[in-house]
């Protein structure tokens, strides 16, 4: 089969690849003349693990190719729009203006009977107004939403849990199904379960998993934020709630909240297309959740000015971790990125390390020092925390870091490391929601 991705983001380049690999000759499409030109030499354009292993198989199966003339697109007869989404500047909707542009670029090169299949997150009610918009041409529109996981992108799009078209039912239902069916006949003889609905629930879907995991773990964290006022651990009560097979353990951990290119602007698109349409009320909520999530970064810093005697300004602080999570190096409305601008905005010295996001934060953040190993970025700290619990962190060994610091304190902010051998090698060490050990035990 010949297929077109439009968008060669996250989402596209990761869709690209994985189609290449499931055997449809495959063409990325993209403005960007730069990542063009690194995905062409099976270079992602961030770090994603197995995606440059899934370009390079790709490539030389020779069903791959990247170009930045739409034109590309002709011979393609399936065409999925992959752009991205991003918040409105100065607004909490969602920016539709890249999928507009990328649908009307492509329509020049449509032939009657291609199939259009949006993948982009987008408000409810844009899937019909793109069918609209492209009907002169006869081609078709199907809604196809990703649920793919950063870190996790190759896997998931090779093995998803589930697959959902959006098909307007309007007579062609079967036929285009049986499209859809041929792209993605190898996860589905995988057994992965196919789910058809109108346009609408399609759309849906994606927005509402999303607002779903983002209000589990606003909800772990406001249990956190109960369990400091009151002396009880959230990470035991996670365990013991989450052996409820209705609640599940999944998306429980308590820390510095969520962050990333999706939840947060997922959700606040929701609340804004909800106010829109008459129905804010539906979802108000959310703007507790999404409140819950941010005041997690507010906490951090007080945290770190109670252990560090009622104020950072002056204090040496060391960042263990800058990507909004471990095995990505996407620093999009990261919580460690907020956390040490705030720092730093209290007077705080901060200085972060990551193993893959500190050019992107560079990039962003320049009241920072950036520091390339462990060792190096605690060095003389009176204060170190950790926000992205990338394995290699994880695995510190305390004692090893002691004689580094000036001061052996450290804020666990994902609740990930062992409190017990922290305790023991002589640190004062403080998670998120957890019983205030003392050294000596508790
Ligand atoms: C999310 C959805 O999981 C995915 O299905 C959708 O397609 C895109 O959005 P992603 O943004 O890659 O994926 O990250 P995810 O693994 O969901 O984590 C989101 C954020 O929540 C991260 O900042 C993570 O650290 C945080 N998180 C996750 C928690 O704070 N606690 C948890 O228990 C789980």
């Amino acid at each position: 089969m010949q297929i077109s991705v439009i968008g060669c983001g996250y989402l596209g380049a990761v869709h690209a690849a994985a189609l290449a690999v499931m055997g449809h000759e495959v063409v990325g499409i993209d403005v960007d003349e730069r990542k063009i030109a690194d995905l062409s030499q099976s270079r992602a354009p961030f770090f994603e693990p197995g995606l440059p292993e899934a370009l390079t198989e790709g490539f030389a199966a020779g069903r791959l190719a990247f170009s930045s003339e739409i034109s590309e697109a002709k011979n393609a007869t399936v065409h999925f729009i992959a752009v991205g989404t991003p918040q409105k500047a100065g607004s909490n909707a969602a920016d539709l203006t890249y999928v507009f542009a990328a649908v009307e670029a492509l329509m020049p090169h449509l032939k009657p009977g291609d199939l259009v299949v949006g993948k982009s997150t987008v408000p409810v009610g844009t899937a019909r107004r793109i069918a609209e918009l492209i009907a002169p041409t006869d081609a078709r529109l199907a809604w196809n939403p990703e649920f793919l996981r950063e870190g996790f992108a190759v896997n998931d799009s090779m093995h998803p849990d589930r697959i959902v078209y959006g098909l307007a039912d309007d007579g062609n239902r079967d036929e285009l199904k049986q499209v859809l069916d041929a792209v993605y006949a190898t996860p589905i003889a995988e057994g992965a379960p196919v789910l058809v609905t109108e346009l609408e629930t399609a759309e849906l879907v994606k927005v509402s998993a999303n607002a779903f995991l983002a209000t589990k773990i606003s909800f772990i964290n406001s249990m956190a934020e109960i369990a400091e006022a009151t002396g009880a651990d959230v990470t035991e009560l996670a365990d013991a709630i989450g052996l409820d097979a209705r609640i599940g353990r999944r998306f429980l951990n308590a820390g510095v909240g969520f962050g990333g290119g999706c939840l947060p602007k997922d959700i606040r698109a929701l609340m804004a297309h909800a106010d829109e349409i008459g129905v804010g009320d539906s979802v108000a909520f959310l703007k507790e959740v999404d409140e819950v999530n941010l005041r997690r970064r507010a906490h951090v810093v007080s945290l770190a000015a109670e252990m560090l005697g009622g104020s950072v300004a002056g204090k040496r602080i060391s960042l263990l971790g800058l990507s909004f999570k471990p095995e990505s190096d996407d620093i999009r409305d990261s919580p460690a990125l907020s956390i040490a601008r705030l720092l730093s905005e209290d007077g705080a010295s901060v200085v972060a390390t990551d193993p893959e996001a500190i050019e992107n934060a560079r990039r962003v953040l320049t009241t920072v020092e950036y520091a390339d190993s462990v060792e190096s970025t605690v060095a003389n700290a009176d204060l170190v925390i950790l926000l992205t619990e990338w394995k290699s962190f994880v695995q510190i060994d305390p004692s090893a870091l002691s004689p580094l610091v000036s001061a052996a304190k450290i804020i666990d902010g994902r609740n990930v490391l062992d409190a017990q051998r922290w305790l023991a090698a002589g640190w004062d060490y403080r998670g998120m929601g957890r019983y205030r050990h003392e050294a000596t035990g508790h």
